[in-house]
């Protein structure tokens, strides 16, 4: 998968998981795919699998108004996906048969667009990325280098809709990541 072809028909076609079966949409990915920053979240919901487009439901309006208000959009500043392309039933957790399945259309979507700073959305996405031993409610704002790879993990914003006081540490760890943009930028 080394093009952008080659990886949009490969998850198209892609029925290695049961939960291809129930699909509307497979959910690839959004945003300006030469951007230097990267968003993964852990997995399709309901809306996201009815629009094909990931973050589009009540999280993702969220997200996007935050980004907003440090000037930053999907079409110019930052490309978004998931670990998987499937939406799981019911939003439960994916499992790792279906993490391990998916990873390699990640893996190919990082390889193409080249970011230099990753953002991991909540838990599952910062167990894949950044490792099992780390936990969000400790580690969430850090930042890690991983080859050239700068990497920081922040709350789901599911996770604010469920308990508003999240907000503010979400918030100071978006500011931080535009502050690593910035630099990234100049360079
Ligand atoms: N939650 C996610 O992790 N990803 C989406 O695309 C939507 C909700």
């Amino acid at each position: 998968m080394t093009t952008w072809e080659e990886l949009e028909r490969s998850c198209l076609s892609c029925t290695k998981c049961p939960i291809s079966k129930d699909r509307t949409n497979v959910v690839i990915g959004d945003g300006n795919k030469n951007a230097k920053l990267m968003f993964i979240g852990e997995a399709p919901g309901e809306e996201e699998d009815k629009q094909g487009k990931p973050f589009v439901g009540r999280a993702g309006k969220l997200l996007d108004l935050a980004l907003d208000a440090l000037e930053l959009s999907r079409e110019n500043d930052f490309y978004i996906c998931n670990i998987l392309k499937c939406r799981p039933p019911n939003n439960r957790v994916p499992t790792e048969y279906e993490a391990q399945n998916c990873l390699p259309f990640l893996r190919a979507q990082v390889k193409l667009v080249q970011p230099r700073i990753i953002v991991c959305l909540g838990a599952t996405a910062m167990k894949y990325i950044l490792g099992r031993n780390l936990k969000i409610t400790q580690d969430r704002g850090k930042w890690f280098q991983r080859g050239e790879f700068h990497i920081m993990a922040t709350y789901h914003p599911a996770a604010l809709l469920r308990d508003p006081s999240k907000r503010e540490d979400f918030y100071r760890d978006l500011k931080s990541v535009k502050e690593k943009l910035k630099e990234m930028i100049q360079f």
